[in-house]
């Protein structure tokens, strides 16, 4: 056995070269692993014993693309087109023996060899588009060649890998490996190679896939057609299609050119650094610093929720989904009968499109158990409340849950909003009590605050992230504080939404500036979604706000029709004349003088403010990192993952820009701009919340 360099070595097989990556954890085309390729496979082609050379890798996949820490820094190590030249542009045949997920630059380097081998349950596939990027090193060129142009915008546009038998079926692999035998197999085919004198075949010499192609444009106005709802806002997408249309209509190598031109250009950009940044914060969500990878964790086998409404059913389906058996309590019969028949709908529609099978529906319903006594619950080891939100009622049920609870079940609320120390010390086991906060719709948000109260005890933290995991959330741990770290932030942006209206704005003004910066909608199409009188009563109502004045109006929001905007029967929502009316009057009983509002102030006032709490929030040490917050804000709340969340979108403007503006603001509008203190110590340091 022969080193290349320290994570790549070569060994003979008679004729055979085998160079192995060993580069944990997921054999990242780093330089290294870039350099030992172009020598390794260099040195085994001038052997003159060599006949042909497998490459494989040890651990748990074969190269899962680049190496994406170290886009941006200069290059070092051997580049991806000398790869080519060793690999394609070698004498000798070079097969790729591939485990696990062969994905970005991994599956590109694999379609450089002439050969492919895997194992069944290998996956490949382009996730560059989730990074804002486009594959550059062929990958645009080489894979329609073998799959046809369809497929192969599928597989660039979706970022969804796909399996060893489509793999098969496309020709993208040539053999599959005995399961667990890669090696082996790959010895045996490379033997097949040598003894039958087949071709160097290479991927780059095929047309008859991009002949098919040519000149059929209604191929690419097709899938730009399809996918331009789903990239609304995304830049790479557009410089993909550029791509692989470079594909059909030049030459291999200028199209190659084209290619690596137009990944090089993408790296840079402002959105492909913020889905970066997100790939590596969805990581580090997970890492929380005083509850060590090795803390015990409690076995949850069966939860209990309470409360049977939109988010008690939402919370059970996520556990129903994971295998693990519900039992749901209400407190009146029709209520219960009311959540239970909504969850089987949701699945019956799910089933409908497809996604679920009759099968599953049954297995799944078939886990839930549904009851009106609390005591029924005595078994469960984990137990969710998701009753009306107040502070008495709330008290009410841990009060009684706690003497049902068997001793260690974990009690959690799906509070939005209120404080889970005070709910923890109507109990005996404040340390076994935490938030648990759900976002609407509950069985589809990606988003849970894990809520961590004074006295949560460690292991319990951890069993509430690792539940999370397996539900198919992700969780971001927060601190107790008045709407926790998602909703404290939102308040922010909707006082001054309500704000902007009344100075001289309209409702449908501010939503489009929200919208057209990315979000799914605008602070009052949210507000007419959820229901204008949520927290609202007739009794307290005294015509104080606009939004008061609606309620009393009967314009509850898009379930009457009306809201802030009005609706026809498909919920197509209208700017209405009406409530244009009542702003006006209300702002002139009010004596404001209403102005011209630019765009670029409503996007000021609504973002930098929450920008400012955010600070407070990492201040106050109820986030535990600035990325974490802006999880939360893509998971939860929308914001579009090419702006990174609050925080790195702040980092992105500059914190000096953010801080300036809050102080003009603050200069002419008061203490809600009131700069952190935090920010104001980054701007002093010159840091950005990313160095925290
Ligand atoms: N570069 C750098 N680090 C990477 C990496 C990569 N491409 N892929 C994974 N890692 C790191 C993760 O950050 C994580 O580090 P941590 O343990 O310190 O948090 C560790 O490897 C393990 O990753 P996961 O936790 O994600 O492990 P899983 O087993 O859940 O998933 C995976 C494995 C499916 C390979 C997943 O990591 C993944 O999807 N990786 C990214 C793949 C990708 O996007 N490749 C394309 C890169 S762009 C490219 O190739 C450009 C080319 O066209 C030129």
């Amino acid at each position: 056995m022969t080193a290349i360099n320290a994570v790549t070595d070569l060994t003979r097989e008679g004729d055979i070269a085998v160079l192995t990556i060993n580069s944990p954890p997921v054999n990242a085309l780093s330089a290294d692993v870039r350099t030992g390729l172009r020598d390794g496979v260099g040195q085994a082609s001038a052997d003159p014993a060599v006949k042909a050379i497998v490459v494989i890798c040890a651990g748990r996949t074969f190269i899962a693309g680049a190496d994406i820490s170290e886009f941006g820094k200069p290059a070092t190590g051997a580049s991806l087109p000398e790869l080519q030249g060793a690999i394609e542009g070698g004498p000798k045949p070079v097969i790729a023996a591939m485990h696990g997920t062969a994905l970005g630059g991994g599956f590109e380097m694999a379609l450089m060899c002439h050969y492919r081998v895997a194992v069944p349950s290998a996956k490949f596939g382009f996730p560059e588009i989730k990074l804002g990027l486009i594959p550059g090193a062929g990958g645009t060129q080489r894979l329609p060649r073998l799959s046809g142009v369809e497929n192969a915008l599928e597989v660039i546009l979706s970022g969804t890998p796909f399996g060893a038998k489509q793999a098969l079926e496309w020709g993208v692999i040539d053999a599959l490996a005995e399961d667990r035998k890669l090696r082996e197999s790959a010895l045996a085919f490379a033997r097949k190679v040598i003894d039958t004198r087949m071709p160097l075949r290479k991927i780059r010499d095929l047309n008859d896939k991009i002949e098919a192609a040519r000149g059929r444009p209604e191929i690419l106005d097709k899938v730009r057609r399809e996918y331009a709802r789903k990239y609304r806002g995304f830049e790479a997408w557009q410089a993909a299609l550029r791509a692989v249309q470079a594909a059909l209509d030049l030459p291999f190598d200028d199209g190659m050119k084209l290619e690596r031109q137009l990944f090089l250009d993408l790296i840079p950009t402002a959105q492909s650094r913020a889905q970066r940044y997100v790939f590596f914060a969805e990581r580090k969500v997970w890492k929380v610093a005083d509850v060590p990878d090795d803390t015990p964790v409690l076995p949850v086998n069966k939860v209990g929720v309470i409360g049977a409404g939109t988010m008690g059913g939402g919370i059970a389906m996520n556990f129903l989904n994971a295998g693990i058996p519900v039992r749901i309590v209400e407190t009146a019969q029709d209520a219960l009968d009311r959540g239970i028949a909504t969850i089987r709908r949701n699945y019956d529609n799910t089933a409908k499109k497809g996604r679920l099978t009759q099968a599953d529906v049954q297995t799944r319903m078939g886990l839930l158990r549904a009851d009106l006594k609390l005591d029924t619950l005595a078994d469960c080891d984990l137990v969710i409340e998701a009753v009306y939100e107040n502070m008495d009622i709330k008290k009410d049920v841990f009060g009684k849950l706690d003497k049902i609870a068997k001793p260690g079940a974990i009690l959690a609320s799906n509070t939005s909003y209120l404080n889970i120390d005070e709910i923890a010390a109507v109990t005996s086991r404040p340390d076994h009590v935490l938030g648990m906060h759900f976002f609407s719709p509950a069985n589809v948000m990606r988003l849970l605050e894990v809520v961590r109260g004074e006295k949560t005890a460690k292991p319990v933290i951890a069993t509430a992230m690792q539940l999370a995991k397996k539900i198919g959330k992700i969780g971001v741990l927060v601190g107790v504080c008045h709407g926790f770290v998602g909703n404290r932030m939102l308040h922010q942006r909707q006082r001054e939404a309500q704000k902007l209206i009344l100075e001289g704005a309209m409702p449908w003004d501010v939503d489009r500036v929200i919208y057209d910066f990315g979000l799914p909608m605008g602070p009052f199409a949210m507000s007419d979604l959820a229901g204008l009188d949520i927290g609202w009563s007739k009794e307290t109502s005294k015509s104080s706000t606009i939004r008061e004045i609606l309620c009393e109006m009967g314009r509850r929001g898009q379930k009457t029709g009306a809201g802030f905007y009005d609706y026809d029967e498909s919920r197509n929502a209208k700017p209405s004349a009406l409530v244009e009316k009542i702003i006006l009057d209300f702002a002139a009983k009010k004596g404001i003088n209403r102005r011209t509002i630019s765009d670029a102030e409503i996007l000021e006032r609504c973002i930098y403010p929450m920008i400012n709490e955010g600070a407070k929030i990492l201040e106050e040490e109820k986030a535990q990192r600035a990325s974490d917050i802006d999880i939360v804000w893509i998971n939860g709340y929308g914001w579009p993952v090419y702006r990174g969340g609050p925080m790195f979108y702040a980092d992105l403007i500059g914190p000096g820009k953010v801080l300036a503006k809050l102080k003009e603001f603050e200069a002419t509008m008061g203490e809600d701009f009131k700069p952190a203190p935090l920010l104001e110590r980054l701007v002093a340091e010159n840091k950005r919340f990313q160095d925290l």
